[in-house]
């Protein structure tokens, strides 16, 4: 059975509300726009004041037409939308594309308005797109439900649009391109249709095989990464997202009036969902471009072949830019290429067959290198001189794709190369302006081909952890009417989870610290101990390398002073001192994001933090295997991994450790936020440990 959605995009009538006598108007555009890319279905025109429009007949009211109605397209001024979705409720219409402006994107009166228009289609059921969008299009219905009369030839890319403007320039793009179009929708302010209802019915739709979509901001964070997860298993998705600096963020926001989120834990989210995130427009029709028409590459390592020696060198430097491997070529490769092409420049990856190559030479040196198991992609590359023609190397390289190896062809220059790229784009092939960007696309595929491989590994640990002691810790704190707790509230939570936290002592006075030292032995440190003082370091409460007896006694005094000084009216309950455990220094921390819920963040700890801002984030729940990922997409995992003769951390303790901090994530809804700084990563097999606690609970009113 059809989803409404789907019905929504292959609707057997459509009424159009607000086409307007005079053509230059947006609701007639859009009804030209249905008529000309060849609509089939019923038309009925809703418009008081005529009895057709553009040779269509017209109505006065949706109750005034008969027939059952699959979709309404609204083009009328802002305050008349909502009598208009309330006649579409009578009539039981069962989807809606709102073109009209003057809503949230205005201001708080607009936001009442559109919120008005929401309740009519909760109430209804039915399903609406918009309102303040472009429309929508589906090439196999042949309907351009939208006020633009771009239109591309049918095909499989669909195209989801936060932004009418960047939605036709793709458009735009894509017919310059010769790509297809599936379907595309541009979303508006997206009161009921969001990107994840989206992405589910693109999921099921067989015309689609990858999925552009541009967006600004997720309001519904956990609902996006579920359906992109589930639709990338069989189907890329590209996002360009914008707002990546803090101004773009702004202008997103007031843009369609959303709250665009922290942009890097949209990253976490992408890779959560396996969703390839491009940063401009380029990379996001280079990479729509390679998966529209190739093949996935089903692993790393490619074949370069040029005409020219200088274009093979750049796109062998962007290989290593983009971490694409160059092939190594099998002897018996090179010895067939140098056999079957005599006099060439070199029979090494980049293959350079020399600037007076044929087109026989191009096809006869793919053929030979298609046959190399370690070929597994190829960027081909010429440069437009007078010994090469072109368009015969055009030719040559379209029958040879029927091999179904993933090709990206780059012929940079102006004319003499545009010439032969059209029978390029005629065959299918995608094509770059230049090598990067060849090699560029064929590093996305491979991103996307690794992601496919890393959720599919993604069970989730189980867990022995004591739950209730850590509620238990909480329901105390809520009972004292307290927000954080103290470090050592929370290093009971972090022992009811298993996380190792050195063993420590807690004293309240001088003599008792003395005595708690003489148990636990030296080296020790001394923290004070407050649920008001939440940085300790800053205020000098935090001492290390207790030797013996005096310096224990000395840094009491010292503590005690300094916590009072800085914070007069904070409790302090004392001392806590522990053995002093070495390693290196990292941050784990839980934050929940109002977008995508709990996030696991991880970086280097100490100075590092400040200076270098490297923090790594994933949005939970996580396997171990994603945490694995998440400590070597950071730069700490040189350090830790022994760079410059240091000793190895113990990287499996610190996995474990953050597969437990992800589960308090996921199971104590009640902690807000959750960050150990320092977790020590002692060298291998030592283990870590969790130096110390700071956690904070959701406020009550939240
Ligand atoms: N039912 C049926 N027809 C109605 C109507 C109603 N409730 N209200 C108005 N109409 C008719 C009008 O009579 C007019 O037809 P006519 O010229 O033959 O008399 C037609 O619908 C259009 O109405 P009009 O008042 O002329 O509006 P408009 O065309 O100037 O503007 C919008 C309407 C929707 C285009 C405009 O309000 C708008 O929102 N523009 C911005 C759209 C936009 O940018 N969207 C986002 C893109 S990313």
């Amino acid at each position: 059975m059809l989803s409404m959605l789907d019905r929504m995009f292959s609707p057997r009538c459509i009424a159009v509300v607000g086409a307007s006598r005079d053509e230059r108007k947006v609701g007639s555009m859009l009804l030209g726009n249905l008529l000309s890319s060849g609509y089939e279905g019923d038309l009925v025109v809703i418009n008081p004041g005529a009895s057709e429009v553009m040779g269509v007949k017209s109505l006065p009211s949706l109750l005034d037409v008969e027939q059952d109605i699959d979709l309404v397209v609204v083009a009328v001024p802002s305050g008349s939308v909502k009598q208009v979705l309330l006649d579409a409720e009578r009539k039981g219409v069962p989807a809606a594309v709102v073109i009209s402006a003057g809503f949230r994107e205005e201001g708080a009166e607009g936001r009442l308005m559109e919120e008005e228009l929401m309740e009519v289609v909760r109430r209804s059921g039915m399903r609406a797109v918009g309102p303040n969008c472009f429309g929508i299009m589906d090439t196999s219905a042949r309907m351009n439900a939208t006020f633009t009369s771009l239109w591309p030839q049918e095909g499989n890319i669909a195209l989801i649009s936060q932004s009418g403007a960047v939605g036709s320039t793709v458009l735009d793009w894509m017919m310059k391109m010769g790509l297809g179009l599936s379907r595309f929708a541009s979303l508006g302010n997206k009161m009921d249709v969001q990107e994840a209802d989206l992405l589910l019915m693109l999921e099921n739709d067989p015309k689609t095989r990858v999925v552009g979509a541009y967006i600004e901001g997720l309001e519904d964070g956990r609902r996006f990464i579920e359906a992109a997860s589930s639709i990338t298993r069989s189907k890329p998705v590209v996002v360009l997202k914008s707002g990546r600096s803090e101004s773009g963020a702004r202008a997103a926001s007031s843009h369609t009036g959303s709250i665009a989120g922290s942009d890097q834990v949209y990253d976490a989210a992408f890779i959560k969902a396996n969703v390839l995130r491009v940063d401009d427009l380029d990379s996001f029709f280079d990479a729509m471009s390679i998966f529209s028409r190739m093949p996935l590459i089903e692993r790393d390592g490619i074949a370069v072949v040029s005409n020219a020696g200088g274009l093979g060198v750049m796109a062998a430097d962007a290989c290593s830019e983009t971490g694409v491997s160059l092939a190594s070529l099998s002897r018996s490769t090179m010895e067939a290429l140098e056999e079957a092409i005599p006099g060439m420049a070199s029979s090494l990856n980049p293959v350079d067959l020399r600037g007076d190559a044929t087109a026989d030479m191009f096809i006869k040196a793919m053929e030979i290198l298609s046959e190399d198991p370690a070929v597994n992609g190829m960027v081909l590359l010429s440069a437009p001189v007078d010994t090469v023609d072109l368009e015969a190397v055009s030719k040559a390289a379209v029958d040879f794709s029927e091999k179904k190896i993933p090709m990206a062809v780059s012929f940079p220059g102006g004319e003499e190369s545009d010439r032969a790229l059209t029978i390029i784009r005629e065959g299918g092939l995608p094509d770059f302006p230049t090598p990067e960007r060849a090699v560029g696309a064929m590093a996305f595929m491979l991103r996307y081909r690794e992601g496919l491989e890393r959720v599919n590994e993604n069970e989730l640990p189980s867990s022995d952890a004591d739950i209730n002691e850590a509620r238990e810790v909480i329901r105390l704190a809520r009972e004292s009417d307290r927000d954080s707790l103290s470090e050592e509230e929370g290093k009971r939570i972090l022992k009811a989870y298993g996380v190792p936290v050195p063993v420590e002592g807690i004293a309240d006075s001088c003599v008792e610290a003395v005595d708690v030292a003489r148990a636990l032995g030296y080296p020790l440190v001394m923290k004070v101990l407050s649920p008001d003082i939440h940085h300790k370091t800053d205020i000098g409460g935090v001492i290390v390398g207790l030797e013996d007896e005096d310096s224990v006694k000395e840094a009491f005094k010292l503590i005690m002073e300094r916590a009072r000084r800085s914070f007069p009216g904070a409790k302090i309950e004392g001392v806590s001192i522990q053995r002093m455990v070495k390693g290196e220094e990292v941050i784990v921390s839980l934050v929940r994001d109002e977008t995508f819920g709990p996030v696991l963040s991880y970086g280097m700890g100490g100075i590092f933090v400040e200076i270098l801002k490297e923090v790594s984030q994933r949005v939970l729940p996580l396997s171990r295997e994603e945490v694995d990922d998440l400590i070597r997409s950071n730069k700490a995992y040189q350090l830790l991994s022994g760079a410059r003769g240091r000793p190895p951390g113990d990287l499996g303790s610190l996995t474990d450790i953050m597969v437990k901090v992800a589960r308090i994530g996921m199971d104590l809804e009640e902690i807000e936020e959750l960050e150990i700084n320092p977790v020590m990563v002692g060298p291998m097999i030592e283990g870590c440990w969790a130096v110390d606690a700071l956690v904070t609970l959701r406020r009550k009113d939240q």
